[in-house]
């Protein structure tokens, strides 16, 4: 593996899943691989689990780590070519990515979508650069258009929970005060339609992801009926894809609750965090023996682990 920015990039995705669970049980078996090299994680919005969980992937492979946050400690980059840059931008990506690989061996880079223009967002135009301007290997820890690392965690730890050997997920829209990016929810279609499990999305009518990113999923504008049955509940707020960027809908009807999950087939609950407690889930699912957020969480360290292990590997 060169660099990790999306799917795309995975060769064989069963034997992946089952090198992250072995490297999970003996998470400090390669210690060795890192030494003496060096991973910049890069960040232009903010994190709790993505940021703590790199950091610890990197120490189980022996890997030095440096965190910059672009917004509060670096130069506002840009990303544009060509343009004047006379305004509050003062170092552009050519020089800062360039700069950056000449003292890493690997490059973390977390950029949202800004949610104002879909063709901007949707062209990855910030980890494009990065991928084009970092002659070293670079990894995805959430982009405009996906979220690969969660994606792969939220993978293992289905294939940990899991029944029955092509359950039933769901991935259900919820509300939520504030525009989000479709990023998370972009990955989860993508990963579960990969791992060949009975996938079906749910959300309120106008709330289409891109065509692209549903594929081949079912789609269910019956919340109710999306999960009978279901083996998992995945819940995700996401801004809207047509309209873009919009909030259309905060119709709390959608928000996960213990009597929806009593229509599942003793489901388990999931969410990638930080979640909104009694807005996007009801707390009493969360504190209930059927959510699983917390090992999703803690997978985290695995999907990195994994992945970082598997760049080392290719670039020795
Ligand atoms: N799920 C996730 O990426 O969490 P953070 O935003 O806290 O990193």
């Amino acid at each position: 593996m060169n660099s990790f920015l999306s799917i795309n990039d995975v060769e064989n995705l069963p034997a992946l899943v089952q090198e992250a669970l072995e490297i999970k049980k003996n998470p400090h078996v390669y210690s060795d691989l890192g030494r003496q090299r060096s991973m910049c994680l890069i960040f232009l919005n903010p994190s709790l689990r993505t940021r703590l969980s790199s950091q610890k992937a990197a120490f189980n492979l022996g890997l030095d780590t440096a965190v910059l946050d672009v917004g509060s400690q670096g130069w506002n980059l840009e990303f544009a070519d060509g343009v004047v840059m006379d305004g509050d931008k003062a170092e552009h990506i050519k020089e800062a990515a360039a700069v950056i690989s000449s003292y890493f061996d690997v490059v973390a880079i977390r950029a949202f979508a800004k949610l104002q223009d879909r063709e901007e967002d949707y062209s990855e135009q910030v980890m494009s650069a990065f991928k084009e301007y970092c002659p070293v290997p670079v990894i995805n820890m959430e982009s405009s258009t996906g979220h690969p690392l969660q994606a792969f965690a939220d993978l293992i730890t289905i294939e940990e929970h899991k029944k029955v050997e092509k359950p039933k997920v769901v991935l259900t829209w919820a509300p939520h005060p504030k525009a989000l990016p479709q990023a998370v929810a972009n990955s989860f279609s993508q990963w579960m339609q990969a791992a060949n499990f009975d996938f079906t999305i749910t959300h309120p009518e106008g709330y289409e992801l891109a065509d692209e990113m549903v594929g081949n999923a079912k789609v269910e504008y019956d919340q109710a009926k999306a999960f009978e049955g279901a083996d998992f509940i995945y819940a995700k707020n996401w801004s809207n894809y047509k309209d873009y960027g919009k909030v259309v809908s905060k119709d709390s009807n959608w928000m996960v609750t213990q009597q929806k999950m009593q229509l599942t087939n003793a489901g388990k609950f999931m969410h990638c965090l930080p979640v909104r407690r009694n807005v996007v889930v009801e707390g009493a699912v969360l504190d209930s023996d059927q959510s699983i957020v917390i090992p999703q969480a803690t997978n985290r360290i695995f999907s990195m682990q994994t992945v970082t292990k598997k760049i080392l590997e290719s670039t020795h």
